[in-house]
């Protein structure tokens, strides 16, 4: 018998591993019995959050041994030199799934050698499952997606992520930007559903002047694989300590980035 493919096994792990914990994390915010408390301003963490990365960590490092991990929440596996390191955000989407709004996925991405091989991402509360595998396209629930076919900014609806790490007048500056530009500004507080929403044509685009790699890292892929344009995320020390990022269907690439002139970014 030919021997599995690994990449392939680690893309229907990522699926099963993130449908059970989208389950966990869906039956919690039902029962919305678990505390809430904060890391800093404005960022929330919940009980939850800990409990569905133990259980991810827990079933890849069974699967995978030697692979390497990095969560949102624990300080994770070593990183072996030339080995798989899956980057985990648990509950992306937390200050949502903290005041009972229902927008919030499991994000699970396995980079190799400084590639994004695999990316797969579970809002339980909708039953939406984005995956992706490096060259093998993009799928919403096992259906192929691509983005939108906008070329103009003056139709285009983009989401403007926000959080306290790039400051006040960095934000208000890259959301005056898209709006004087003529797009629609969004804000649903899930960077990962909100680059995955661009890889469906739901949103034109998303940008924000700093992410870190747990969510967004299996969105990235999930865009570039639908056929959408992507900075490089990883680029410079990305991986460790995340980076800015515009994703967007490809017809409004050039007039994204000159509006909204991200110092930093690489293209
Ligand atoms: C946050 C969300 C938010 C994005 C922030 C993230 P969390 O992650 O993805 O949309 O703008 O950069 O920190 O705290 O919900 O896991």
């Amino acid at each position: 018998m030919k021997d599995a493919d690994p990449m392939q096994l680690r893309l229907l792990a990522a699926e099963a591993v993130a449908r059970e914990a989208g389950a966990l994390a869906r039956r919690r915010f039902l029962d919305s019995s678990f505390k809430v408390a904060f890391k800093g301003p404005q960022d929330y963490l919940t009980e939850v959050d800990g409990e569905t990365e133990e259980l991810i960590a827990a079933r890849l490092h069974a699967a995978f041994p030697h692979d390497g991990f990095i969560g949102e929440e624990t300080a994770g596996r070593p990183i072996r030199e030339g080995g798989a390191v899956w980057v985990v955000d648990p509950i992306d989407g937390t200050s949502n799934f903290a005041r009972g709004v229902p927008h919030f996925c499991v994000s699970i991405a396995c980079v190799l050698e400084g590639a994004i091989e695999v990316g797969v991402i579970y809002d339980p509360v909708r039953d939406e499952l984005f995956a992706a595998r490096r060259g093998g396209g993009a799928f919403l629930n096992g259906a192929p997606i691509k983005p939108s076919e906008a070329t103009s900014l003056a139709n285009s609806a983009v989401e403007v992520g926000w959080n306290m790490r790039a400051g006040v007048s960095k934000y208000l500056d890259l959301l005056r930007r898209v709006a004087l530009w003529g797009a629609a500004p969004f804000r649903t507080g899930s960077g990962a559903l909100g680059i995955a929403y661009v890889a469906a044509g739901r949103r034109d685009g998303f940008v924000e002047h700093h992410i870190n790699a747990w969510d967004c890292l299996a969105a990235v892929l999930i865009v570039k694989e639908a056929g959408g344009y992507v900075s490089d995320f990883l680029a410079g020390e990305g991986l460790a300590k995340g980076n800015p990022i515009i994703a967007c269907a490809p017809g409004i690439k050039d007039a994204l980035v000159s509006a909204v002139e991200i110092e930093g970014i690489v293209l």
